[in-house]
């Protein structure tokens, strides 16, 4: 089976090394000729908490170079999601499917605008992954990806068990999960209390267990974003706070995605993760106070940069 992953970020450099390790046909994609360059040259380093590093070459290409693959998975941020889905034509084989593996909402209704829906499948990945540089990343080694069938897809559950079985083979924990869309917003709740916190006040994850005022609002963004999922007709199972807790404390030392992007300048994913909170709970008639502020917030903080005093 062939597979392309699409972006080299923390997630994408870890999917595919360890893809690569496991003996598979796997090939990372960019859209930029120079990283190709250099990542080709160089290849991916995986370190581990422990100490531990090694170097994986894993073929990249632009998507024309990497052409036709049976699965291609989607690793790229939110708000690349546009860009990445014009690959898709080129990428997936007659018969070729595509999962998202990413944060937010609005990604699988992006790619099914250039794909349509047929042919894709929805995911997340609660991978404790830090990327430290180009092709360097930091991996905890622990979590989990949950891979399943969104609304309007005819992929088969033996295509979702056999996607499943690659991964685990390569040492991921995947699980094929029925009820995917609540997985989904069990996600969105967790990133809705972890990301904006952790990236505002530039702290792991671990950190907002030992600052109640953060705490609390992590807190608050999780109730209202399993609020606003229960009136959109969804069951999440379990408590937020509960949930906020276990991911907090297996992802410790991790540095969340926004967290990573505000550190390198890069945009955030605020307007897939709280922003879409507050507008959907807005619709719903669910009040979602925190979310918008910290949207707001978030939002500040990546303007503010030009007009800082000191
Ligand atoms: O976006 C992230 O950083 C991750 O989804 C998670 C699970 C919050 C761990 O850092």
């Amino acid at each position: 089976m062939k597979l392309a992953i699409v972006g080299p970020g923390a997630l994408g450099c870890l999917l595919a090394a360890l893809l690569r390790e496991a003996g598979e046909d796997v090939s990372l994609v960019d859209y930029r000729p120079d990283r190709v360059a250099r990542l080709g040259r160089d290849g991916i380093q995986v370190h581990t908490l422990e100490g531990g590093h090694r170097l994986v070459k894993v073929p990249i290409g632009l998507p024309p170079e990497v052409g036709a693959c049976d699965v291609t998975i989607i690793a790229v941020k939110a708000y690349q999601t546009a860009t990445a889905a014009q690959a898709l034509p080129v990428l997936m084989s007659a018969g070729g499917l595509a999962l998202t593996l990413q944060n937010g909402l609005g990604n699988l209704e992006e790619l099914a605008r250039v794909a349509g829906p047929e042919r894709l499948l929805a995911g997340v990945g609660l991978l404790g992954v830090t990327r430290t540089g180009e092709g360097r990343i930091v991996y905890a080694g622990q979590g989990a990806i949950f891979i399943g069938v969104p609304a309007g897809s005819r992929v088969s559950g033996t295509e979702v068990a056999a996607l499943a079985e690659i991964l685990r083979h390569a040492g991921l924990p995947c699980q094929a999960r029925e009820d995917i869309e609540a997985v989904l917003w069990e996600k969105l709740v967790i990133n809705a209390g972890i990301n904006p916190l952790t990236a505002l006040l530039r702290v792991p994850n671990g950190a907002l267990l030992e600052l109640p005022p953060a705490w609390e609002l992590a807190v608050a963004a999780a109730t209202e974003t399993q609020a606003v999922a229960t009136a959109a007709g969804l069951t999440l199972t379990g408590d937020p706070e509960a949930r906020l807790r276990q991911v907090c404390t297996a992802t410790a030392a991790n540095r969340s995605s926004m967290l990573q992007d505000v550190l390198a300048g890069r945009p955030t994913e605020i307007e897939a993760l709280n922003a879409q909170v507050a507008k959907l709970g807005q619709t719903l008639g669910v009040p979602t106070p925190v979310n918008h502020f910290l949207t707001q917030l978030v939002r500040a903080l990546g303007a503010a940069v030009a007009l800082r005093v000191g």
